[in-house]
């Protein structure tokens, strides 16, 4: 049986193992997905002892995503990019890092909920590994341009600059927030609401029109999504979708099967509160 595991700190109750093992079961491939907490300096230690241990493949979480990258022996290009690694490919020299978050969200949004992205005007909240794991795919889906804001101006200055696309993106302060307008889609990938400390948000930043996604799913995306809600943004969404989305591209990179998400959507909303 091949050996999988997702590591990340805290990571008791990720859902992560109920997913594959529901992949599993659906395309008849054994494996074994279990969880690693590992604090921050344990990364490298934890990870080494899984593959001396058999794994061939894990997903990275909170908070390691970025020390992933800087931990394998190649990267995707599509990992490359975001310099964050959600996903650990096990080759005969090391580890492959890939990131699977930037097309699980744009699958979610476009094929679950229906969302047409392109030309919508985005703004993202946060510059962390979230906002840089999915802030390409965004801008390969069509977006229009895509402000950043994020509570250290010099990570969204360095976000901004890294995407490399200057006439699109435009990174602003949190005090510019009031007078930069409406969005079309409104992305939170900052972690304040994990402390409850989302920072005031002005109505006027949501329309009619507007989608509003926290990449946070459960009690974690309750604030956020009921400011959207109240803000009037037409769709507010969780970042559940996401996570089972980032999941079936990561199964299909370890076993090259894509397994059918919907079914699996379900029984885990159905699970989950
Ligand atoms: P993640 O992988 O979840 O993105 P991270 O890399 O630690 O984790 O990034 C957390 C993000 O949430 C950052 O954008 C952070 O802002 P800073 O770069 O200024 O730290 C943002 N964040 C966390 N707590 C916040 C708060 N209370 N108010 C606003 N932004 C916050």
């Amino acid at each position: 049986v091949k050996r999988f595991a997702v590591i990340g700190h805290p990571v008791a109750h990720s859902l992560s193992p109920r997913i594959h093992a529901a992949f599993g079961k659906q395309t008849g491939i054994a494996l074994e997905y279990t969880t690693i907490d590992a604090e921050p300096e344990q990364f490298d230690v934890r990870l080494a002892e899984f593959a001396a241990e058999g794994g061939v493949g894990a997903n990275v979480t909170l908070p390691h995503k970025g020390r992933a990258a800087a931990f394998c022996t190649s990267l995707t290009e599509r990992a490359r990019r975001a310099g964050a690694v959600n996903t650990l490919i096990r080759t005969g020299t090391g580890w492959e890092g890939d990131n699977t978050d930037g097309v699980g969200l744009v699958r979610d949004l476009t094929e679950r909920h229906g969302l047409d992205l392109r030309e919508r005007r985005t703004l993202l909240l946060g510059a962390g590994g979230a906002a840089r794991g999915v802030a390409p795919a965004l801008l390969d889906a069509g977006i229009g341009d895509l402000f950043i804001i994020n509570r250290t101006p010099e990570r969204a200055d360095a976000l901004a600059d890294a995407l490399a696309q200057p006439g699109r993106v435009h990174p602003r302060y949190f005090s510019d927030i009031a007078s930069i307008g409406t969005f079309d889609l409104i992305v939170n990938a900052t972690s304040a609401t994990r402390d409850a400390k989302l920072p005031t948000l002005p109505v006027a930043l949501a329309g009619p029109r507007t989608a509003a996604v926290d990449l946070s799913y459960g009690e974690v995306a309750i604030p956020f999504l009921a400011w959207a809600r109240a803000a009037g943004a037409h769709d507010c969404i969780d970042g559940l979708g996401m996570l089972v989305e980032q999941a079936a591209e990561s199964f299909q990179r370890w076993h090259n099967v894509r397994p059918e998400t919907d079914a699996v959507y379900a029984a885990i909303l159905a699970g989950h509160d």
